[in-house]
């Protein structure tokens, strides 16, 4: 089966088309971070009117790059939510017609499913269960995944995201958005232990996260100790990195021995940090625990991962009807107590 994904929940439209057995025959991807960069963070009504003005040229060229023509797709998946409200309804709206006009069948995809099953396409033996974390702009989510369909919601953030903290602190650095990779190059260039920031890892039991006390902590320490020097801005960046980076891989090696799983996908923009991969796999390691991400092209947000999670839907007879709309917020709810 030929299943189109289109994703723009966010800041990028895409598309990509992938067969049923998770090959990529296309992913275009359209960014409009620089439009945004501009503003030091996502304007949604910008997104959507960008999305509106790249939907059709970036279909047509998912189709056109997969070497087959529009009459060969037999299923459309499509990001329903969590995400902008007004960049949600431009691709599920566009998929709706799409699918719709030709009969085909349509999967509202969960867009935070999709990271997770980025792990399918980076790694076709990966197996259940595992435990999964999806940590962006938006979300730092941990999951036991046990099954195609069955995503347990462990912990979460209670404040900032992972990837909204990078971005908050690369601005009080002046270093721009999105703040991950820059920050992740300057940490490059000197030693994290010279600035010593606290890690929160709140109850002993819990696998939720919180973020707003570092990004407070890295506040006040510029207050009191003015960054002249690109110099200065790295050892902050480095110190608050590694905080970062110390927190998700304890919690995450924490709810993967909780629940006896031996594999820990990481996925999202976060994701695409090396040395929060490298630190992770070398602490699982030592635990016997393999570490999965996806390759770069598939850590921030894009099509290709919609379309395979689609295609087990559409698979599973999930699909979507006329009645059915997007969604802003997270579906996933946390086990009580
Ligand atoms: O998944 P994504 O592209 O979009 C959503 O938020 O859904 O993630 C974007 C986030 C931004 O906060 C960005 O700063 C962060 O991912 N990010 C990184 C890196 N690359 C992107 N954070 C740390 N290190 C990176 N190399
Ligand atoms: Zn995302």
């Amino acid at each position: 089966m030929l299943v189109l994904g289109i994703e723009s929940s966010c800041d990028e439209t895409a598309a990509a088309v992938v067969d049923k057995n998770n090959r990529i025959l296309s992913s275009v991807i359209a960014s409009q971070v620089e439009v945004h960069s501009r503003y030091g963070g996502v304007v949604p009504e910008l997104a959507s009117r960008m999305h509106v003005e790249a939907i059709t040229p970036v279909v047509e060229k998912a189709v056109s790059r997969a070497g087959i023509s529009t009459g060969d797709i037999q299923g459309v998946a499509a990001t329903r939510g969590p995400g902008l409200i007004g960049a949600l309804l431009v691709g599920f709206c566009f998929a709706k017609a799409f699918a719709w006009g030709r009969g085909l069948p349509l999967a509202g995809v969960n867009h935070l499913e999709a990271h997770i099953h980025s792990l399918f396409l980076a790694d076709p033996d990966l197996k259940f269960p595992f435990t999964a974390l999806v940590v962006s702009g938006g979300h730092t989510n941990i999951y036991h995944v046990s099954a195609d369909n069955r995503f347990e919601l462990m912990g979460q953030t209670r404040d900032d995201a992972a990837g909204e903290a990078f971005d908050k602190v690369s601005k009080m650095l002046d270093l721009g958005y999105p703040g991950g990779p820059v920050i992740e190059q300057m940490a490059k260039t000197c030693d994290p232990g010279q600035i010593r920031f606290p890690r929160s890892l709140l109850e002993k039991d819990s696998f939720d996260f919180s973020f707003s006390g570092l990004k407070s902590a890295v506040g006040r320490y510029i207050h009191e100790n003015p960054v002249k020097s690109r110099a200065d801005k790295a050892r902050v960046a480095a110190a608050f990195q590694a905080a970062v980076i110390d927190v998700l891989c304890e919690k995450l090696l924490r709810a993967a021995r909780h629940r006896s799983c031996r594999q820990i996908g990481v996925s999202g923009g976060v994701s695409a940090n090396q040395t929060f991969v490298a630190t992770l796999t070398r602490r699982a390691a030592r635990k016997n625990i393999q570490v999965i991400a996806p390759p770069l092209s598939l850590c921030g947000d894009n099509a290709a991962m919609v379309a395979a999670r689609g295609a087990v839907m559409i698979r599973d007879g999930c699909t979507c009807g006329p009645e059915d709309d997007v969604f802003s917020r997270a579906l996933h709810q946390q086990p009580e107590g």
